[in-house]
């Protein structure tokens, strides 16, 4: 069976990045039997440049026939001063509440041979292997009533709605829960109950969903505390579970632990096992073009796609040896460079990977 892969560059080292991850999937085609279609369309300022929209219709069309989308990265000042409705993130925002993509996944793995790139002392990081769980299509972002609106004395007032039906926290929960049983089996639901009436509804139905998996060890954690605990002692978390907003921020935390956030893939999963990949960094508009970026999130966000939306855990594992294999090679892009190791750019990195492979 053929799988239909679209891929959306979109702006800054996007276009950079996804080349190399078009690199990997030919040759996944051609040496290891994998049967994909691959497709290709603008978004972000790439999709306002193209059709006056972050998210043009064709596009939403696009990703809604395929299995799995694989997306570089959106945003770039010159987009800056459009309105709210025309920016590049919106581009981001659409497709995922246009594909219900509602199950974000973010692991943050610090490779042992980049142990000295994090700003934390390596026996603190040594050996992390967090999973995020961040709910995607519901919450603050996405919440009704919301805008800005002049009061009655004149003055301007911004407000946002933080919303969560049942059914949104059962349906994440589930999928943290069957997360945290294939993983280590412990569970942190991280809400602020303490002060935020979702976040007690939050609590009250991830604890009704965790009497199903008894194999599963849950504990809640206030996300302030949270904050703290992951700069603290971050290896006392196996999986994370929580709300779109907390996750947002929880996950660059995670992230910087790991020394670079130009190694962390991401995927975004629906309830019909549709995925959309990305490189959790931005598209960094300042080294965009000079073939500096680090395409490593990228190819380990092709090969999550290869796990979760295509069913090849085999071909997921030996991408990722295969970048195991280049660091070990010395092999070192700037983000992640150390002393005694060897620089290389955007293109030499994915042909290692690749030859590695
Ligand atoms: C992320 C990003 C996005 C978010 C932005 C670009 C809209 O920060 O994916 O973490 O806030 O979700
Ligand atoms: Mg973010």
């Amino acid at each position: 069976m053929t799988h239909k892969i679209l891929i959306l560059p979109g702006d800054g080292i996007g276009p950079e990045i996804i080349a190399e991850a078009r690199k990997l999937l030919d040759v996944l085609q051609r040496d290891f039997g994998l049967d994909v279609e691959l497709r290709e369309a603008p978004v972000g300022g790439a999709g306002y440049d193209a059709a006056g929209q972050p998210l043009p219709d064709e596009t939403l069309a696009l990703a809604r026939d395929s299995d799995a989308v694989l997306l570089g990265a959106v945003g770039g000042p010159q987009y800056d001063g459009l309105p709210r409705e025309l920016r590049p993130e919106r581009g981001l925002l659409g497709l995922r509440a246009g594909l219900g993509l509602f199950a974000n996944l973010r692991p943050a793995i610090l490779y042992p041979q980049l142990a000295e790139a994090s700003t934390l002392r390596p026996e603190v990081v040594a050996g992390l292997d967090i999973m995020i769980v961040r709910e995607l299509t519901g919450g603050i972002y996405f919440g009704q009533p919301r805008g800005i609106r002049t009061r009655e004395d004149g003055l301007r007032e911004g407000f946002n709605t933080l919303v969560y039906g049942e059914d949104e926290i059962e349906r994440i929960a589930r999928v943290a829960f069957d997360t945290a049983r294939r993983r280590n089996g412990r569970l942190c639901s991280v809400d602020k109950a303490n002060v935020l009436e979702v976040s007690e509804l939050w609590r009250e139905v991830v604890t009704r969903v965790g009497q199903d998996y008894s194999e599963v060890a849950l504990s809640h954690m206030y996300v302030d505390n949270a904050a703290m605990q992951l700069v603290r002692a971050p290896k006392q978390f196996d999986v994370i579970v929580t709300k779109n907003m907390f996750g947002d921020i929880l996950s660059d935390a995670a992230a910087m632990l790991t020394g670079s956030i130009g190694m962390l893939p991401s995927a975004s999963l629906n309830e019909r096992g549709q995925g959309m990949y990305e490189p959790i960094h931005g598209s960094a508009p300042d080294i965009a073009g000079q073939g500096k970026a680090n395409p490593l999130a990228t190819l380990l966000s092709v090969a999550m796609l290869l796990r979760h939306s295509l069913g090849r855990d085999d071909l997921a594992r030996q991408v990722e040896q295969a970048v195991g294999h280049v660091l070990d090679q010395g092999l070192r892009t700037a983000d992640i460079a150390q002393p005694g190791k060897q620089v290389v750019g955007t293109a030499e990195m994915g042909d290692a990977v690749v030859a590695a492979l």
